[in-house]
């Protein structure tokens, strides 16, 4: 059961997250910048609240009185020949 993947864009466990919480890491932000769970292409849509329950489970917090982590959007790639070539406005 501790095989089950929370995040799978970082590829932790189950048991991944539940031996964080045990260290004392027992906020989803903690969490998320010791371990890079949240941070990866889906920005913790499918993990934080995975995460919030465990740490629910584990310290009895209630989960409606966790924050969630800090969400960046992702940025938008670009074209390495735009960078290359420049812009006008560097000039
Ligand atoms: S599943 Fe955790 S960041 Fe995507």
């Amino acid at each position: 059961m501790e095989n089950i993947i929370i995040c799978r864009c970082s590829d932790l466990s189950l048991k991944d997250i539940r031996d964080l919480i045990e260290d004392g890491y027992t906020t989803v932000e903690e969490i998320k910048r010791i371990s890079r769970a949240g941070m990866g292409s889906c920005q913790g849509r499918t993990c934080s609240q995975l995460i919030m329950r465990e740490i629910a489970k584990i310290t009895g917090k209630n989960i409606s009185e966790q924050k969630d982590s800090v969400t960046r959007p992702p940025t938008i790639g670009i074209k390495l020949k735009t960078i290359a070539d420049g812009s006008e406005d560097n000039d």
